[in-house]
């Protein structure tokens, strides 16, 4: 990583909320908002890769105070240039360590993030970090992938999440230490372009032993914010760890 807004410097930037425009659909933000309002409660709320407000600024025109952290001030800069978006605090640095004042009901990490950890050391450091920043009774939400290792028969190591015209995606599996790469290709006027963001891939069991290193507990997991049942073919989860009360 040689720029310093991180995977999400200007270029991807410029184009984020229009690659990832599925994401910004109203029955696509509108069930994460509700879902964290009511974890909110009336108190605070602080977003982890708040990125360009896509949850953020919903979710303070609901009436929850939001401060956000990111690496990448060329994200934050599209943030603050929507409507609502000099009403979020923003904090610019590395969510498994910054700080920031004051304590929160709930926090949250939405869209695969808590995997741009690309180390287990700076995931558990992200649980630490939250749990300090929870009020008692507050609570951490990570939405985050299944690892697709049932899609991998022995000898291969992508797996394509997306195949058209103007663009192609898969991602690529080190099984044997949990690295994992995003490769995308964008094709324009017959140029194409690609970038790659590196992750790292954790299981849910992975994050329940993140959670309680933290000083946390599992009190919900979910398939998606509509509180679908989490089961065996689940992709996804929403997990829900709380701050204990005393
Ligand atoms: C996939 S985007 C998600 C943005 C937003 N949460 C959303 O749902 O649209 C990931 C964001 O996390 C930020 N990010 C990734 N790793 C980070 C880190 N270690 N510390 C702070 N921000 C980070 C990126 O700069 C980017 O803005």
């Amino acid at each position: 990583m040689d720029d310093e807004d991180g995977y999400f410097p200007e270029p991807i930037a410029a184009t984020y909320d229009e690659s990832s425009s599925d994401m910004f659909a109203p029955d696509a933000v509108g069930p994460v908002v509700d879902f964290l309002a009511e974890q909110a409660g009336g108190g605070r709320a602080l977003e982890l890769g708040v990125g360009t407000g896509r949850i953020a600024l919903p979710l303070a025109a609901r009436g929850v105070p939001v401060h956000g952290i990111d690496l990448s001030r060329a994200m934050v800069a599209r943030l603050r240039a929507k409507p609502g978006g000099d009403a979020i605090g923003v904090t610019i640095g590395d969510f498994a360590t910054t700080k920031v004042d004051g304590d929160f009901s709930v926090a949250y990490l939405v869209f695969n993030t808590i995997m741009n950890l690309t180390t287990q050391d700076a995931q558990v450091a992200c649980f630490r970090n939250v749990a300090g920043h929870l009020a008692p009774g507050g609570c951490f939400v990570v939405e985050v992938m299944v690892p697709e290792l049932r899609k991998l028969p022995p000898g291969q190591h992508a797996v394509p999440f997306h195949v058209g015209a103007e663009r192609l995606g898969f991602d690529t599996y080190d099984v044997a230490t949990q690295a994992m790469s995003s490769h995308h290709v964008r094709v324009a006027d017959g140029q194409a372009t690609y970038f790659e963001i590196p992750f790292r891939y954790v299981w849910p069991a992975e994050l329940d032993l993140m959670a309680r290193l933290a000083g946390l507990r599992l009190r919900e997991r979910w398939e998606g914010w509509a509180r679908e049942p989490f089961t065996h073919d689940s992709g996804r989860h929403v997990s829900v760890w709380e701050k204990p009360a005393h």
